[in-house]
């Protein structure tokens, strides 16, 4: 792989992605994303692994989309690449997803950090969607999960304007979990992926898709997807586990099975 490097036992149960295109902010070329859903699909395979950390660098998360690599495209060129069906199979990693967020997090690298399930932020992250300033508009999700994360008020102005967020900003509007400084954003990411590691994959797996039903659907329908989930997760030995060690007062000892 050029453009990704994969920790895989980053800490017990936790993996590491960092974009590595560091000249390039990070831009996420044709390679750079199928290198990411490869390692997402290997990772989601690997039983040792429970929570995944997404990264870039201090400066950037990632500056977009590689407009070097669309300037001089067609419509019939865009069609037929499709660069961003890779991105519904990143959407379809079933382990959790923390996006650790420093520097420039725009245009499809704002859209990659909200495809991931939950953002830690350093002080000197930037969010926005500023597409619009090069003729075009968000094309990786931008245009929804922005809307579903602020509302449209908001995601409105951000979109046509193509201003950009501060961490701070984001952190009052809902967009990222926690704002640290930048010496922090790493640690706090880190944490956070072993607390989500301790639990039961399992559960973790049906809850992180249930919560994510919640996008996709009715009220009615999600709360009939929620319940099969819950019951699915009685089938599983670290139902009985995380249940048992709760009655007998110590900590569980969770499988994965
Ligand atoms: N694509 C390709 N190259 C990029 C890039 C991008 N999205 N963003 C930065 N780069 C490159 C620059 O071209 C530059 O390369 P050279 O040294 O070879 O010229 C290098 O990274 C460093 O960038 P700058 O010199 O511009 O750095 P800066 O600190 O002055 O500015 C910035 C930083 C504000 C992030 C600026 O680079 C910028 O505006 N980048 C583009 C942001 C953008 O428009 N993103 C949206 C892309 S389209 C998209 O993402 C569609 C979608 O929905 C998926």
């Amino acid at each position: 792989m050029e453009f990704i490097k994969l920790t895989e036992q980053f800490e017990k149960h936790v993996a590491l992605i960092e974009l590595n295109r560091p000249k390039e902010l990070n831009a996420l070329n044709l390679q750079l994303m199928q290198e990411l859903r490869d390692t997402l699909k290997q990772l989601d395979n690997n039983t040792e692994v429970r929570a995944i950390i997404i990264t870039g660098n201090e400066q950037a998360f990632a500056a977009g989309a590689d407009i070097k690599q669309m300037a001089n495209k067609t419509a019939i060129d865009m069609l037929l690449i499709d660069q961003f069906s890779t991105w519904d199979q990143i959407r379809k990693t079933r382990k959790p997803i923390i996006a650790a967020v420093s520097g420039f997090a725009l245009g499809g690298g704002c859209e990659l950090a909200m495809t991931c399930d939950m953002i830690i932020a350093s002080e000197t992250a930037k969010f926005g969607q500023p597409e619009i300033k090069i003729g075009v508009m968000p094309g990786a999700g931008g245009t929804q999960r922005l809307t579903k994360a602020i509302g449209k008020a908001k995601a409105m102005e951000l979109v046509l304007t193509g201003r950009f967020l501060s961490a701070e900003e984001a952190k009052s509007y809902g967009l990222v979990n926690k704002v640290v400084p930048v010496e922090m954003y790493m640690f706090e990411a880190t944490q956070l992926a072993k607390e989500i590691a301790a639990m039961s994959p399992i559960a973790t797996m049906l809850a992180k898709e249930a919560v994510n039903r919640s996008f996709e659907t009715f009220l009615d329908e999600g709360l009939h997807f929620e319940r099969k989930n819950f019951y699915l997760a009685f089938a599983s030995e670290d139902q009985k586990e995380g249940m048992a060690a709760f009655v007998e007062k110590r900590k569980p000892d969770f499988k994965g099975k």
